[in-house]
């Protein structure tokens, strides 16, 4: 919150059990153009302009240790550091944390005119994409299909599909019901890029495509680079990348042969990458009425590295490499309208298509294995009540 002068960061207290002379304390040693607190019914409003932020914290530490044994009714002071840290966007000047106009000094002059001649996005122009996107014919709304997506998807039209999220088969060893997973690598991208190829083609103009990829890391392949580069060659725009932190430490692999030694150390990741793309233009249409992103998850997931726990009912759903439900549901909030039409070509048992259905959009999932297609339509039917 903020008025024109000052951040406003607002912290409720219980005013019988709390000493409220720390802040006429903390009052002499602020200049009240930067920093003052008001008390108002029983919240305490810290009116913050910009602030030495370590220096704050130490005095308010020192402060509780004198207070030893009232350190109780102290208790307020701690969550005011903890609400003015929890304020991510400030500038940084002489040690102090800038919060208001901070970004006046660095406006560019001429901005639009410098984009133009730098190209914004110079390697997607002058693509061939139409800009006339066609209905999806009915037999395709709401369906999971066995098959294999490149063939499935020559029988769709051309930009017809809103949105396509997806992970692709890792091409690591891991036990999927049908296809076998351990390709040499140059088939393995050739026949993923030719399904890519079909995802671009029906892809709406101003549709978005959005990879999850774990780079192979133990391979030394940079999957998601490659992937970006594809895309990119196509012309699509890149307009963005999530980081995923799935937090799982416990990361199986390591090279013994490289302990503490600069030999070849092993770099181990706990994170996988959501890689986004736009057909034409960053911008997607959709009715007003149809966006179901709460203001709150939208200011928090809009901050691009999400941390969420991996899928853990992968030995429930009988799939090796599925991602969790939050994660579809995060992606389709913040890039897709409700009653958008959402593809996965290699939807597994179901996750992407499940959470559409959930969130009120059509949904199409494609993969090669029927054990796994199963799977999905069940999940499907388990939400018609
Ligand atoms: C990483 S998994 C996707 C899991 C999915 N996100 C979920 O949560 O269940 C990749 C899937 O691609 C499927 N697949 C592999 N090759 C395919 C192809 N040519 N066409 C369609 N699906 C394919 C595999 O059967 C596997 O289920």
């Amino acid at each position: 919150m903020e008025d024109m002068l000052f951040k406003l960061v607002e912290v409720p207290i219980e005013t019988q059990n709390s000493d409220l002379s720390a802040l006429e304390w903390l009052s002499t040693k602020y200049p009240k153009e930067d920093l003052f607190f008001e008390v108002k019914d029983n919240l305490i409003i810290t009116h913050i302009r910009q602030l030495n932020f370590q220096n704050f914290q130490q005095d308010i530490q020192s402060l509780l240790n004198s207070k030893n044994g009232n350190a109780h009714q102290f208790k307020y002071l701690e969550s005011i550091v903890e609400a003015i840290a929890s304020i991510r966007s400030y500038g940084l000047k002489a040690g102090k944390r800038i919060y208001i106009n901070y970004n006046s000094e660095r406006k560019v002059k001429n901005r639009e005119h410098k984009e133009q001649k730098r190209e914004t996005y110079f390697y997607a122009q002058n693509h061939n994409f139409s800009t006339q996107n066609q209905s999806l014919p009915q037999e395709f709304e709401n369906q999971i299909i066995c098959g294999d997506s490149e063939v499935v998807l020559k029988k769709f039209p051309d930009n017809c599909i809103d949105i396509i999220f997806t992970s692709p088969p890792y091409n690591f060893g891991l036990e999927y019901a049908q296809n076998e997973d351990d390709h040499h690598w140059h088939l393995y991208f050739d026949k993923l890029f030719k399904i890519f190829d079909e995802c671009v083609r029906i892809l709406k103009f101003g549709g978005r495509i959005i990879v999850n990829v774990q780079p192979l890391f133990s391979d030394y392949i940079p999957t998601h680079h490659l992937i970006s580069k594809f895309f990119i060659d196509k012309k699509l725009i890149w307009k963005g990348e999530i980081l995923w932190e799935k937090n799982n430490y416990n990361c199986k692999y390591t090279a013994w042969g490289s302990w503490k030694s600069p030999s070849n150390p092993y770099l181990k990741y706990t994170w996988e990458f959501l890689e986004i793309f736009a057909k034409g233009t960053l911008k997607k249409e959709g009715k007003a009425e149809n966006i179901d992103i709460s203001g709150e998850d939208f200011k928090k997931w809009v901050y691009a590295k999400w941390s969420i726990a991996p899928e853990r009912k992968m030995k429930e759903y009988g799939h090796p490499a599925m991602f969790p439900e939050e994660l579809v549901y995060r992606v389709l909030k913040l890039f897709s309208y409700q009653n958008d039409i959402i593809l996965d070509p290699f939807n597994g048992v179901g996750t992407t298509t499940a959470v559409a259905k959930m969130l009120n959009r059509k949904f199409i999932g494609i993969d090669i294995s029927q054990e796994y297609c199963n799977t999905a339509k069940k999940r499907i039917e388990s939400q018609l009540f």
